[in-house]
């Protein structure tokens, strides 16, 4: 088992099953991973820990989702210059996700978290991902066959509209 590259880090148990989307991807593409537990609120020493220790440790990359007053990938980039990638997650206690969102995304100036969309942890994964492939042929090369399989599908549906019509039953 190779050494994990991306670091998958969540507030909660509760937050794994929209980041689990973001660990599906990187399986998909052979990148080795770990995910944990890290509350910044609950288990606040173990974020220090997790986050001063991450790049001495190999990760390249860290995505970090949190609900609610989510502080988890803001301070976890203020403690490490390892990027970010942040999931806001709608969970039970959040309002409607946008204090997720803008607890993520309105980072002061100099510490940076790459926010992406609510519960948008695939995109995360694939972020990740991309920035891996930056130093790494075989998961750019990965990454440009995932492009064109997303282009590949939209042609089918294009092809498909035109034979059968916008009305057709393969049309869901
Ligand atoms: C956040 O509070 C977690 O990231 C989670 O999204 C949310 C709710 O946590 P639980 O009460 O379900 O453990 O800190």
């Amino acid at each position: 088992m190779s050494k994990p590259i991306v670091g998958i880090i969540m507030g909660s148990q509760s937050d794994l099953s929209v980041m689990k989307e973001a660990a599906d991807f990187l399986e998909e593409l052979e990148i080795p991973f770990e995910i944990t537990i890290v509350s910044a609120h609950r288990t606040p020493e173990r974020m220090v820990s997790y986050a001063s220790s991450a790049k001495a440790r190999g990760l390249k990359v860290i995505v970090a989702g949190a609900g609610g007053a989510a502080h988890l990938p803001g301070m976890v980039a203020s403690l490490t210059s390892l990027p970010v990638v942040g999931v806001p997650i709608k969970s039970t206690n959040s309002i409607d996700g946008w204090d997720s969102i803008l607890s993520i995304l309105q980072m002061p100036g100099g510490v940076p978290v790459a926010t992406v969309a609510l519960n948008g942890a695939k995109n995360a994964g694939i972020l990740a991902a991309q920035i891996i492939g930056t130093n790494s042929e075989v998961v750019s090369a990965k990454l440009d066959m995932y492009k064109e399989s997303l282009r590949d599908k939209v042609e089918i549906q294009v092809k498909e509209w035109e034979q059968k019509g916008w009305k057709n039953d393969q049309i869901k």
